[in-house]
């Protein structure tokens, strides 16, 4: 039996959809009315990382878990993992981030996540762990002013990442959850080009067949935005997070993606064309 948590989310609702028929596959959340139909065998629980017993029920029985934890500084990475011991759980697919790696990242995000990685490893249970790059779905912030006014509004709007398809995340995630040999090893999955800010908008536009305008954010206008979303410890990580993509920190494509999965990486261009309703004016 195979746990997925963070099915409501972004990677987990990707990795559900595209979970093979045949393989057992429980889903919890702390709605399950919440999660994606799929197929009726799978088994949804109500489970919160909060919630001790919660975790006990829904991980018994189960052998290979996949773990999406978000409460940045926060403890939901332990908590699991004991639940996880205790019901003799053999591996746990941990989705962290490809910042681990970066001897310049000491943001309260990376720092939170090296350490829920230090635990996992120190759990006694097996591990695999994926490192993404930045998700192209972080581009839907940009939907709203796309829309309504034609403009993109980012900071660093020259500097390259490898983002990455989430859908590719979860097709990784499906090989390493259904297959032996993922054991102790961790993967960092990029997107298979360096694209900037500028060019995502270019590309953008000439899909929704209307010239879009690239503005590029201040540092204070952007921790103003963000301070509308996020907590202020957050903020900085984030404001940190995007100086090292300034620095060209975040320009390295890995092969991990096509060699786990058998296909190339998806480009930023095929994503957006997949999403094109969310940014396409609202018309009628
Ligand atoms: N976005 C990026 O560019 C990026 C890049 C690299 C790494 N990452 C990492 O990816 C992870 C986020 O993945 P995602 O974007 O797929 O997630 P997401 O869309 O933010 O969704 C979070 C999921 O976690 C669940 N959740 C939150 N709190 C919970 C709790 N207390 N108990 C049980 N479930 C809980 C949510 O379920 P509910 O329905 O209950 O809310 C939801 O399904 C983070 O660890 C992040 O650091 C993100």
């Amino acid at each position: 039996m195979i746990l997925v948590t963070g099915a409501t989310g972004t990677v987990g609702r990707a990795l559900l959809r595209r979970l093979p028929v045949g393989v057992r596959v429980r889903v919890m959340a702390r709605d399950p009315g919440r999660v994606p139909a799929t197929r009726p065998e799978v088994e949804t629980v109500a489970g919160d990382y909060a919630d001790a017993r919660s975790l006990d029920r829904a991980l018994s029985g189960v052998r290979t878990a996949f773990l999406v934890t978000t409460a940045v500084g926060g403890r939901d990475d332990e908590r699991f993992l004991r639940a996880a011991s205790g019901a003799g759980v053999r591996r746990v697919v941990k989705l962290s981030a490809a910042a681990v790696l970066d001897d310049r990242a000491d943001d309260l995000i990376t720092r939170w996540q090296r350490a829920s990685e230090e635990a996992l490893r120190g759990s006694g249970l097996e591990w695999t762990l994926l490192r993404p790059r930045a998700f192209m779905s972080n581009s839907l912030s940009w939907a709203a002013s796309v829309r309504s006014e034609g403009v993109v509004r980012a900071l660093n709007g020259t500097a390259a990442s490898t983002v990455v398809d989430p859908r590719d995340i979860a097709r990784a995630a499906v090989r390493v959850l259904t297959e032996e040999g993922h054991g102790g090893r961790a993967y960092t999955l990029t997107g298979p080009e360096a694209i900037t800010p500028v060019e995502q908008t270019r590309q953008l536009g000439r899909l929704l067949g209307v010239p879009l305008r690239f503005e590029e954010l201040s540092r204070e206008e952007a921790r103003a935005g963000l301070g509308r979303r996020y907590p202020e410890p957050v903020v900085e990580a984030l404001l940190a997070s995007a100086e090292r993509q300034r620095a060209g920190a975040k320009a390295g494509v890995d092969a991990a993606l096509p060699s786990l999965t058998g296909r190339q990486a998806g480009v930023f261009r095929q994503w957006a064309r997949d999403h094109l309703d969310a940014f396409a004016p609202l018309t009628g």
